[in-house]
């Protein structure tokens, strides 16, 4: 596994003299030349700041992304701040290398989806502004912008955009503490999920308020969210060959689960659970996470269509093993290689309280 420190270069450092420790990049629509170098081992601070020097070139990725979902799991919001070609991440549009997403379900099923990319003819650019750990970001153009506390308490999404015909708000208050794929928001931790494909998880668990106006109709609702980003010096697909991704409050933990599969077979796990706003656990073992009932071909490939659900053995440590099932209700996004949904989850520690929740979860499968 390659692992590479960040350069830091001047650009990124350029407001470090002035005041406090916040530092801004402005990324252009166009694709740097040359290599884009990943950092994959954290620093004392900036968890939630660009991880791509220079941000980006054709075939690398970076993006933050932010969900809820409301406590019955009928409604979800998702949005996506993507810096990346097609070629990195192939679920963006075409010849954009900013641009956003944002995915609404209502409480009647309806899902809208709206990809947007950062007007080329506005020669938009991107300003992201790290600051302790937190990040704030504009994706000129657009309308979409992200505002983030220092101390990753709180971050608030506003989209205003009269193209898409969306206003609005979706607010996190975090209730569990950051980490990375292997341990806490510390110095030196390891930051690959999976090999060449980096992770940071700036609010695994929050308090969100989600209140959009989507194309004339409201969808208003509180319940758990989420917020992270990845990065990644070479194309997804790549190194990807399917993964297993989700975050819900079950009882009182809030838990996230990772499980990746990489194009040699090798799978690659993050395992984190919180509960009162303390990790009981963030480690990069003690997961396995499973597809259940119809459709639970393991190793999935293109063709196995969407599993019922999954079921999660997550490793607590001393307090045991919480085994968990996820069950699929509403699906959130389906493009056959990529599948999001909202769930319930039913679970505990063996022989101990058998506790309910919601889920919001994904799947990648690109392997024929
Ligand atoms: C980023 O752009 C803003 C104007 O939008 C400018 O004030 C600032 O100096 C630029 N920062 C860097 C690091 O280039
Ligand atoms: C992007 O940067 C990476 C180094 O991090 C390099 O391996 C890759 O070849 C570069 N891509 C292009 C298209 O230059
Ligand atoms: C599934 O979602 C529907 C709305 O789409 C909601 O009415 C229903 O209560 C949900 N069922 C479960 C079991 O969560
Ligand atoms: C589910 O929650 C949404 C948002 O709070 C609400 O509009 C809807 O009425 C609820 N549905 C049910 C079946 O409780
Ligand atoms: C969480 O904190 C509350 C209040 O401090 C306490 O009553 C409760 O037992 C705690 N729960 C767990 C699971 O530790
Ligand atoms: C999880 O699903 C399995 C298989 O359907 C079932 O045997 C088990 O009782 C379920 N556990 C919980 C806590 O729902």
């Amino acid at each position: 596994m390659k692992i590479h420190k960040l350069a830091l270069t001047s650009a990124l450092y350029a407001s470090a003299s002035t005041v406090s420790c916040s530092q801004t990049i402005n990324v252009s629509n166009e694709i740097s030349l040359g290599d884009s170098i990943a950092q994959f081992v954290s620093g004392a601070s900036g968890l939630d700041g660009p991880k791509m020097d220079p941000e980006i070139n054709a075939t690398s990725f970076d993006w933050w992304y932010f969900d809820a979902v409301s406590e019955n799991n009928s409604c979800a919001v998702v949005i996506v701040f993507y810096m990346t070609t097609d070629l990195g991440f192939p679920f963006v549009l075409p010849l954009s290398t900013l641009s956003v997403d944002i995915f609404a379900t209502f409480e009647d099923g309806t899902l809208v989806f709206l990809p947007l990319n950062d007007l080329p003819l506005s020669a938009g650019t991107a300003k992201v502004v790290t600051d302790g750990d937190g990040s704030s970001g504009i994706w000129e153009g657009t309308g979409f912008e992200w505002k983030g506390a220092p101390d990753l308490s709180q971050y608030v999404v506003t989209i205003d955009s009269p193209l898409l015909g969306i206003t609005g708000t979706l607010s996190l208050n975090s209730v569990a503490p950051a980490h990375y794929p292997c341990g806490s928001n510390q110095a030196d931790q390891n930051l690959e999920v999976s090999p060449h494909v980096g992770w940071a998880n700036a609010v695994p668990d929050a308090n969100a308020i989600a209140d959009f106006t989507v194309l004339g109709r409201k969808l208003q609702f509180t319940g758990p969210g989420y917020h992270d980003k990845n990065w990644g010096d070479q194309p997804f697909t790549e190194n990807v060959a399917s993964w297993y991704w989700g975050h819900g409050r079950l009882g009182p933990y809030s838990i996230v689960w990772f499980d990746v599969l990489a194009l040699d077979g090798s799978e690659y796990v993050s395992s984190y659970a919180a509960v009162n706003g303390s990790i009981i656990t963030a480690s990069c073992s003690g997961i396995k996470v499973r597809p259940m009932g119809k459709n639970s071909q393991y190793p999935p490939v293109i063709a196995s269509g969407n599993p019922q659900g999954f079921h999660i053995d997550l490793d607590l440590g001393s307090e045991g093993i919480l085994e968990v099932n996820v069950t699929s209700n509403v699906t959130l996004a389906d493009a056959i290689l990529y599948t999001r949904w909202s769930g319930t989850m039913s679970g505990g520690v063996k022989g101990g309280i058998v506790y309910t929740g919601v889920a919001l979860y994904e799947e990648f499968k690109f392997k024929l």
